[in-house]
């Protein structure tokens, strides 16, 4: 199975088996994500795994898991965005492998060794003991007309893109996010978050931005279509009813051969 397919069939994880993992596994997780797999390649970022008995996790909804990869951030502009999109894409390579998982939105860690970078998000990890997949039918997402706001025409790479978008997880399963298409761009916005608790939800919409690009970047890759992440000026000033500008992807290539 490649991380393409992993989009129509994940879901999260919630029970595990106390199974060790192969060690090369955790290797991978430990060395995961090149350049291509970012949106900002100059953020440095890092991975640790910590293992149930290691007790450095603590906090909200915390699923139980033989293992927690907690990511490690430089702060810059789109951190929480590239973050979004390296661990969801960590996220799918695990379900290739037949390997569960479930983001960790309420949680933190008890103790923090590392002083240069700051943990942004940790996520529980380890063979399922509840299936790892589901139906394309079983996804509760909205519908994607509800998601996109269309300028010119549709075509299949556009389509390819948002029906991928369309399926990612988000905290709470809130879906945050919505569409602007053009001719050769998919411009990504974000709800505003309310006021209590407003930095907190921000944090979450920003890192949900980055699933969501994660979603369409392993689609385009798959097709052997090229997409880059800009952020665009003209589009930051833009009032969009009650979402923010998160950033835009535009399509290089966009061939008709899907
Ligand atoms: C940023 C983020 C934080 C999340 N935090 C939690 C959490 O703390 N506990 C939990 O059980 N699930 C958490 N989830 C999982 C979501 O509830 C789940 O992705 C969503 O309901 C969609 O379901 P699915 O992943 O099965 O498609 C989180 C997901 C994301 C993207």
């Amino acid at each position: 199975m490649t991380r393409y397919e992993a989009i129509f069939r994940r879901k999260s994880v919630r029970k595990y088996r106390w199974e060790e993992l192969d060690p090369h596994i955790l290797e991978t997780i430990e060395h995961f994500g090149g350049d291509e797999d970012c949106i900002c390649p100059d953020i440095c970022v890092k991975w640790k795994i910590f293992r149930d008995t290691d007790r450095n996790i603590k906090g909200l909804f915390q699923v139980k898991a033989p293992y927690y990869v907690v990511l490690y951030s430089e702060i810059k502009d789109d951190y929480l965005v590239n973050a979004g999109c390296l661990m969801e894409q960590l996220s799918l390579y695990l379900h290739t492998k037949g390997i569960g998982s479930c983001y960790q939105g309420g949680a933190a860690l008890r103790h923090n060794e590392e002083t240069d970078l700051t943990p942004v998000m940790i996520m529980a990890f380890g063979r399922p003991a509840e299936p790892l997949e589901r139906n394309r039918e079983d996804f509760r997402r909205m519908e994607l007309k509800k998601l996109i706001r269309l300028h010119g025409t549709f075509g299949k790479v556009q389509r390819k893109l948002l029906e991928a978008a369309r399926l990612a997880p988000s905290a709470m399963n809130l879906q945050p996010w919505r569409f602007v298409v053009t001719e050769n761009r998919v411009h990504l916005f974000v709800s505003k978050p309310v006021r209590i608790g407003y930095q907190f939800q921000k944090n979450l919409k920003l890192f949900d931005a980055g699933i969501v690009l994660a979603h369409m970047m392993v689609t385009a890759e798959e097709l052997w279509f090229d997409v880059e992440y800009q952020k665009l000026d003209r589009i930051l000033e833009k009032d969009f009813q009650n979402y923010f500008y998160v950033g835009s992807l535009l399509i290089l290539d966009e061939s008709e051969k899907i």
